[in-house]
């Protein structure tokens, strides 16, 4: 085997930080090589040619896209049909900073689901929720309790990425919320695990994410009540590795009501 050109490591070395940088929710501009007349402009306007400042987050009334999305949401009489309206949403600087509407992954049938928050980059390209490392390292604890896309439904509570990975507003989260009620509602699960204190605020109201993982939730779904377990996100846990120990106890606890 020969060994890498300086240029190979050096790459793979800065797609390893970028993927890291990702995971923790930090975004990266793209900073190209500027001509000098542009870079002369650059230094008296004091903007670098070719980025996108991160828009501010309301640019559009999300009050009355939140009736439109409630409308609509409310119509759709199947998964299929809640795809084609919120691909067709206009969700302000969500919908217009996104690559893809990140919909859903894992079995539609499955009696469990899976909610995180909100698509980071990886999500974003591949327009599939939870891709990205922090996805995999779900993936490898939900393998830990026998669980998988066979018997999972795995969505976000938002199902774009906000621009520079900031976190979705609550006025956003709000505009969300119709769409990710329906979703639950024709997935109708008997188990619900929420991952991350954000899809925490949105699906109970409750902040702290901190205290409430590992307790049991009650979620009322269409008059039917519903047990939901909220995790850390995972790209915390790759920060916080000492915290894993506690989301194993979580995964447990888990294990227990669907064996019990
Ligand atoms: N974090 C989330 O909450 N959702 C994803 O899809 C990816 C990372």
């Amino acid at each position: 085997m020969t060994a890498p050109s300086t240029e190979q490591a050096l790459k793979a070395a800065l797609q390893a930080s970028h993927a890291w940088w990702d995971d923790m929710g930090v975004d990266i501009p793209v900073v190209p090589v500027a001509p000098p007349s542009a870079a002369k402009k650059a230094r008296k306007t004091g903007k670098i040619p070719g980025t996108k400042s991160t828009p501010a987050p309301q640019e559009i009334d999300t009050s009355e896209q939140l009736i439109k999305a409630a409308e609509q949401a409310k119509a759709a009489p199947t998964l299929e049909a809640l795809k084609t309206i919120i691909e067709g949403f206009d969700a302000g600087v969500l919908s217009d900073h996104a690559r893809n509407v990140v919909f859903a992954r894992g079995n539609p049938d499955a009696d469990i689901m899976v909610i995180g928050e909100a698509p980071g980059r990886a999500e974003d390209e591949a327009a599939k929720p939870f891709v990205g490392r922090a996805g995999q390292l779900l993936d490898k604890m939900f393998a830990a309790i026998n669980l998988s896309e066979e018997n999972l439904y795995i969505t976000n509570v938002c199902n774009w990425r906000p621009p520079g990975n900031r976190h979705p507003t609550e006025d956003e989260l709000a505009m969300c919320a119709p769409f990710i009620t329906r979703h639950i509602e024709l997935i109708a699960p008997k188990l619900i695990i929420i991952v991350g204190g954000i899809s925490l605020l949105a699906l109970t109201g409750k902040t702290g994410i901190m205290k409430t993982r590992g307790n049991w939730q009650e979620l009322d779904i269409n008059g039917e009540t519903v047990p939901a377990m909220p995790l850390y996100r995972p790209a915390f846990l790759l920060r916080r590795p000492e915290l894993k120990k506690d989301a194993w106890r979580d995964l447990l606890a888990i294990k227990a009501r669907l064996d019990g």
